[in-house]
């Protein structure tokens, strides 16, 4: 089974606590080519599997949207049972399997799954086998550089993945130890694009249409996902399509997040609109987060951030959302 192809590279990458359905939507709206949902611990869903219907677990970890499509769906887990009963219930959804061991988090470590795998590549290779017989549609890794800067792995185990049936690689190339220190490592990209013949996804630091020319002209990567620029302005996709048609060097900004005031605000009123009609829940945090994220590089940040904290409902919140300044 082959990676779709993407005339257009630019993808939502995964992002937990992000990626509801509604922010999918939006993003698929200003123009990303393929959206990822945030990770699905498959112990978690299994678990939830045990007392519920599948059409209540997917509505809850899911909620996929017609209108998404192209779906890729992210789990993470090492559990061969519980990953299996996931699977079995996601399959139907999903364009794209992705499977994460990337995740740098305690409790997904702890448990011998995410990142972990990277320093235990043996236990990481069974698993895939595995994935791989239960997965009939394409199915991706996501991935770090290695555990730490000693045990950097990520082309050797790429090299291994894709000679175990792996169909696209994604990469952040960091460590798990690095967090999101340092800059992403480009240059780690380019070497394991230089390597293997399936698609190489980049995902670090691409945060504008200048850098994401600067990505492919050094990485010679076949696709870019993008995660905190699209977080902080989903509008990013609409700047790559007005790069995408002629592919020139775009002019280095001079801040990284660049955005337009109207973009910003009706990109946020939108996602309201749609967490309104789609979303099974209002949970008035959530949507702070979004309006602190839209928020992100206006005049006077401190004060609005401090504002939209203080807001206790969501007409407030699009009061202030209505009045930044950029
Ligand atoms: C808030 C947040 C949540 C994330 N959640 C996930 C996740 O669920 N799965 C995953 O593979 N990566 C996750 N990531 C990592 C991103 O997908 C991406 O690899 C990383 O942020 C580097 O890309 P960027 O420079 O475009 O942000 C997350 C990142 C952020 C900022």
């Amino acid at each position: 089974m082959e990676f779709p192809s993407f005339s257009f590279p630019f993808f939502l990458a995964p992002m937990e606590a992000v990626n509801c359905a509604s922010f999918r939507v939006l993003c698929k709206r200003r123009g990303a080519s393929l959206v990822y949902t945030d990770m699905i611990d498959a112990d978690i869903f299994a678990e939830f599997l045990q007392n519920n219907s599948k059409e209540k677990a997917i509505a809850r970890f899911i909620n996929p949207q017609k209108e998404e499509y192209p779906l890729a769906i992210q789990i993470a887990g090492a559990n061969l049972d519980n990953l299996r009963a996931t699977v079995q219930v996601i399959q139907p959804l999903a364009t794209i399997i992705d499977y994460n061991i990337g995740c740098p988090l305690g409790y997904m470590c702890g448990k011998k799954a995410g990142a972990y795998l990277m320093k235990h590549p043996d236990q990481l290779y069974k698993i895939i086998r595995e994935l791989r017989e239960m997965i009939a549609q394409p199915f991706s890794v996501k991935m770090r550089s290695g555990w730490d800067k000693d045990s950097i792995n990520a082309l050797q185990v790429a090299i291994e993945l894709e000679s175990l049936g792996v169909d696209a690689i994604a990469i952040h190339p960091r460590t798990r130890k690095q967090k999101y220190q340092d800059r992403s490592d480009w240059n780690l990209v380019r070497e394991i694009k230089a390597h293997i013949d399936i698609p190489v996804i980049l995902s670090g630091d691409v945060t504008n249409a200048y850098m994401a020319h600067m990505a492919f002209a050094h990485t010679k990567c076949d696709y870019i996902m993008i995660a905190r620029g699209a977080k902080n302005n989903p509008s990013i996709f609409k700047e790559l399509h007005e790069y995408w048609k002629t592919k020139e060097q775009p002019q280095k900004p001079a801040v990284q997040f660049l955005k337009d005031e109207i973009d910003a605000k009706k990109d946020f009123f939108e996602f309201l609109r749609l967490y309104n009609k789609v979303e099974q829940r209002n949970n008035l945090s959530e949507i702070k987060d979004h309006a602190r994220w839209t928020a992100r590089g206006c005049k006077a940040n401190i004060v609005v951030t401090r504002e939209i904290e203080g807001a206790n409902d969501v007409q407030k919140i699009s009061d202030i959302i209505n009045a930044i300044r950029f």
